[in-house]
């Protein structure tokens, strides 16, 4: 297949660049202006932008085990109509990605139906650390320091195990919440609804995983991360504080993400959206809202990634503290930040770089991030004008809900590439599932 994308301009961290693209066998061909070639595909790129494609190296498409949630069809699908062509997925899984053979098993399952490329994380158990190391072609190995959705949380001891002795070429990227902190502020803040556990209000979540537990957790690893100098990847990061600390070990190799979700919602939300809300690291105050937008400017974010982490309605709807966390989000994460540019909270610039340039960078994705020759034909044709609502309708995800949803959105994806071929186009899937493992 031969596309040609026309008239556009395209995005990098350095600005845009009106010129036209040329897409052969899955590459990115020729970038220069006013192409012209004769038996290609021509898409009106005309007051469009030409991003990179997303790069989204948080989500749980919940395969092997809980389908009912999300499948690779939908899930990848999902990524497709939000202009993500990459992502890598999380070893939570029912069985937990944690031994050579559930990580084949996974692949098995996954090949050939992943609209969009990705990777697979193993996850580490405090006891698999020769497995782990051992594993080939893994985005990385992932780390709950806290019991989160699927229960893998680690003890204390063997937290350092992992940072200690994990292989050279591992990407190591942690849940940092302090299991005994949180431990601690659950007994304090549930006593008096002993019995009564129905009547929780899902709010004192975001006070049983308090900031503070969070802070503690990468203070820690962060210590262990110079202690050892190992590099490691903290997880959605939803406060300042936490970003102060990291800021102060970026020469260790450092590096975080934070989620769209903690950019959008705050305590505040609960009141409306109850549990649909509830995630680990839960929202925060609006102060830090606003303090994480700022350090999105200020640069000391390296990747947005979207945790997307379907759960089914009826879950959502359950008493107290008893629905499981986790939002969808990897269909929505272009569009909120694109939004943020057209109110000037963001330069489109800078979207690329936390979106796609600087993911594919710290994973040593040569060929993909950049809308260059040579380059992966992993790209998304964006139309910032568009100004729409997103309904409950529209997501793409089998939850088939979203804390988006109400919302109105400036700057959406119109065509999603993934190896050269349109996969994404007018609001619908149209290609075939010909996603590939990328490392
Ligand atoms: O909110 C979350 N949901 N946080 C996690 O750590 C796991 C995830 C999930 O798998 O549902
Ligand atoms: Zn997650």
């Amino acid at each position: 297949v031969k596309i040609l994308l026309k008239n556009g301009e395209v995005a990098s961290s350095q600005g845009t660049n009106k010129v036209d693209v040329l897409i052969e066998d899955g590459k990115i061909v020729k970038v220069s202006d006013e192409i012209e070639q004769d038996g290609v595909e021509v898409i009106d790129c005309s007051e469009k932008l030409i991003l990179p494609g997303a790069i989204d190296v948080h989500v749980h498409f919940r395969e092997p085990g809980e389908s009912y949630k999300e499948d690779w069809e939908s899930g990848s699908s999902a990524a497709a109509a939000g202009g993500v062509t990459t992502v890598f997925d999380m070893p939570n899984n029912k069985p937990p990605i944690v031994t050579l053979e559930a990580l084949e098993k996974k692949r098995e399952i996954i090949k050939g139906r992943s609209y969009v490329n990705y990777g697979l994380y193993m996850g580490f158990n405090g006891k698999n650390l020769d497995e782990v190391n051992k594993a080939k072609g893994i985005a990385g190995v992932k780390m709950y320091c806290a019991h989160s959705t699927g229960g893998m949380g680690v003890g204390e001891k063997d937290i350092e195990k992992l940072i200690a002795g994990v292989a050279e070429d591992k990407h190591v990227v942690v849940h940092a919440e302090d299991e005994a902190c949180i431990d601690k502020l659950r007994k304090e803040y549930l006593v008096e609804f002993e019995g009564r556990e129905k009547e929780i209000p899902v709010s004192l979540h975001s006070k049983i995983r308090s900031k503070e537990c969070g802070v503690k957790m990468v203070e820690h690893i962060c210590e262990l991360a110079k202690k050892y100098q190992q590099p490691v990847h903290i997880c959605h990061v939803s406060s300042e504080e936490e970003l102060d600390v990291i800021s102060r070990y970026r020469e260790f190799g450092v590096t975080c993400e934070v989620c769209p979700h903690h950019l959008s919602f705050s305590v505040d939300d609960y009141e409306y959206y109850g549990a649909f809300i509830k995630m680990n690291p839960p929202v925060r105050d609006k102060m830090d809202v606003f303090g994480l937008w700022k350090s999105l400017k200020m640069g000391m974010v390296d990747v947005i990634a979207t945790d997307h982490a379907p759960h089914a309605i009826v879950e959502k709807e359950l008493p107290g503290l008893e629905p499981p966390s986790g939002v969808p989000g990897v269909e929505m994460m272009l569009p909120i930040m694109l939004h943020g540019v057209n109110n000037d909270a963001l330069e489109i610039g800078e979207v690329v770089w936390l979106c796609s340039e600087n993911p594919a960078r710290l994973w040593g994705l040569n060929s993909k991030g950049k809308v260059e020759e040579g380059f992966d034909a992993d790209v998304v044709v964006v139309d910032m004008e568009i100004e729409r609502k997103f309904d409950r309708e529209d997501v793409v995800s089998k939850c088939k809900w979203s804390p988006y949803a109400g919302g109105t959105y400036q700057g959406w994806p119109i065509v999603t590439i993934v190896g050269g071929e349109v996969v994404f186009r007018d609001g619908k899937i149209v290609g075939t599932a010909r996603g590939e493992e990328v490392f």
